[in-house]
């Protein structure tokens, strides 16, 4: 969607900060010997509380409040019987509807103990969405972003998954701009405009560039070898830059 008053944006800054809120405190209850759908009834619980709705249930009849990506999982996970285990990498996606405002969030969250190349991976996937971020600005380019976060993944030796974009966001959990790529795209040509709302979330892989079905219908899976990691903000464009709706406080 593209704000035109107060009323979105202060709308749209109560959703993001309950997405924001949610995904905060599920990365925070995650322990090892939880169930995914544990986690999962947590976030339910907690959307709840705030008055909103599990935005991926509500638009897709996911089976799950939130999704839960584990290891291999890039995303779209399922929330089930899979209990966390010491050194998984787990990835909490939160996007919830209220008032007929949406936002959407995520992050990946390391289970102690934490090798290296997973913490800097970690590490790596912030400072990529917040290349991306730095691109935003009414008027550029939308395809900037792209460019900046393949930029920083080339230099890194990181992949990119390239099933996986960014899309507008607002009314509903996935619209125009539809597909906004998180990679290097000469061809697209969309302009950021005025008030325009989006998310940024760049799936940045130690070597994986494709999410494969996993043949349940939802989970997206790479290569068992390989670790992914998404963090996602959704924001508004302004002429002095990004508003990001889904920081937590
Ligand atoms: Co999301
Ligand atoms: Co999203």
């Amino acid at each position: 969607m593209t704000i035109s008053n107060q009323n979105d944006l202060e709308a749209l800054r109560e959703i993001g900060a309950a997405v924001a809120r949610v995904l905060k405190a599920m990365a925070e209850a995650i322990e090892p010997g939880m169930t995914t759908k544990e986690l999962d009834d947590l976030g339910r619980r907690l959307l709840e509380a705030d008055g909103a709705q599990p935005a991926p249930e509500l638009c897709y009849g996911f089976p799950g409040a939130t999704c839960i990506s584990v290891n291999e999982e890039v995303a779209h996970g399922v929330p089930g019987d899979r209990a966390i285990q010491p050194g998984d990498l787990v990835n909490i996606d939160v996007s919830a509807e209220k008032h007929g405002y949406f936002a959407d969030t995520g992050g990946s969250f390391p289970v102690p103990p934490v090798t290296p190349d997973i913490m800097q991976l970690c590490r790596d996937g912030r400072r990529a969405l917040w290349q991306g971020i730095h691109e935003v600005r009414t008027g550029r380019r939308l395809n900037r972003i792209g460019a900046r976060i393949q930029s920083f993944a080339d230099k890194k030796g990181y992949s990119l998954i390239r099933n996986l974009a960014s899309h507008g966001v607002g009314r509903s959990l996935h619209e125009e701009p539809a597909v906004i790529p998180t990679w290097r795209d000469r061809q697209d040509s969309r302009v950021i405009t005025e008030g325009m709302v989006f998310t940024i979330e760049p799936f940045l892989s130690t070597g994986a560039s494709w999410a494969e079905d996993s043949g349940d219908g939802w989970t997206l899976v790479t290569a068992p070898q390989y670790r992914s990691v998404q963090y996602e903000h959704t924001l508004v464009a302004t002429k002095r830059g990004p508003i990001i709706l889904t920081e937590a406080a």
